[in-house]
């Protein structure tokens, strides 16, 4: 399954959503959910925050309608959002067994946290979607994959959908087990792209160039590469051979970085260590 029109014909477009999203936790993610969604045009009033120190943003919205804090028993909510730390999960996720109503759809964010884990602390009947995003969540380009437990409608879907698209795009997968190598590789992807132009600058300086302008070329650099992925219909490698002239500057590198013990392997063993850790941490 993947994030395709078909499999998602009943998404709801947010700007004609006239029911009641919950999000428990309006950090770093929540945030960027919440500034998602109001750009799509959810009227701020359908939103209840679950805050304890909510942002001056957040508690601006307060004015536009959103409802900071409200009394949990005056919500039915269609959708609860849980963006709280994976650790604060077994206290929050206990008390939010009572917010639901039995057309609520829960949509979890909390890295690692299982349907299993969600299931047991929520009412047996409680449809249940895990999600995974990422960092670019908050600029609007992440990607973010869900896997929704055997209760959940497909209008339910649609909704899951609608709220976890306004940070990017959404996959969606039949098979949770996947969740961890989704983890290594989109999860904590960013950071191995960042290291990448990490590494670029740092071997533009040992190559003779000033610190600061390696710097600003190694990230205009990786920048402007994943614009230009993101824009084009080519494939990868396809982009990737159309700048390598045979016998050129661009050749003598990849003949390093795709020798045998080269980035293909350092990033399997990398993937593999992350999908490990995501396994052994799950619960
Ligand atoms: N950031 C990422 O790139 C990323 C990627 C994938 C998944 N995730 C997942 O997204 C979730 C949120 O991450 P984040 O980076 O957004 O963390 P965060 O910025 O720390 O946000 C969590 C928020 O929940 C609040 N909170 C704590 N206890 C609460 C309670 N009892 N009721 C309601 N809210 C409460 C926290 O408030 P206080 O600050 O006052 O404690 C904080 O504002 C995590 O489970 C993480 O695994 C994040």
């Amino acid at each position: 399954m993947s994030s395709t029109a078909a499999n998602v014909s009943c998404s709801v477009p947010l700007s004609q959503f006239s029911g009641t999203v919950a999000l428990i936790g309006a950090g770093k993610m929540g945030g960027a959910l919440i500034e998602g969604w109001i750009g799509l045009g959810l009227d701020p009033a359908r939103i209840a925050a679950i805050e304890p120190e909510p942002a001056p943003a957040i508690a601006a919205l307060a004015g536009r309608g959103l409802k900071l804090n409200p009394d949990p028993q005056s919500l039915r909510p269609d959708a609860i959002v849980l963006a709280v730390k994976p650790q604060t999960a077994p206290e929050i996720v206990a008390r939010i067994a009572a917010l639901t109503v039995p057309t609520s759809v829960v949509v979890s964010i909390m890295a690692g946290r299982t349907l299993a884990f969600l299931g047991r602390a929520l009412p047996p009947t409680a449809a249940i979607v895990r999600a995974m995003p990422n960092t670019p969540a908050a600029i609007g380009r992440g990607i973010t994959v869900a896997v929704p437990n055997a209760r959940v409608t497909p209008a339910q879907r649609g909704l899951a959908h609608s709220l976890l698209a306004a940070t990017g795009a959404v996959e969606w997968i039949a098979d949770e087990g996947l969740m961890d190598a989704v983890t290594a590789v989109s999860g904590s992807g960013p950071a191995y792209v960042f290291l990448l132009a990490e590494s670029l600058a740092q071997a533009g300086v040992a190559a003779g160039l000033p610190a600061d302008l390696a710097a600003r070329l190694a990230r205009a650099t990786v920048a402007g590469a994943g614009e230009l992925l993101r824009r084009s219909p080519l494939e990868v490698s396809q982009l990737r051979q159309n700048v390598t002239s045979p016998g050129g500057t661009t050749a003598a590198a990849l003949d390093v970085l795709m020798a045998a013990e080269g980035m293909d392997q350092l990033l399997k063993r990398a993937v593999a260590a992350a999908t490990r850790r995501s396994v052994e941490l799950a619960g």
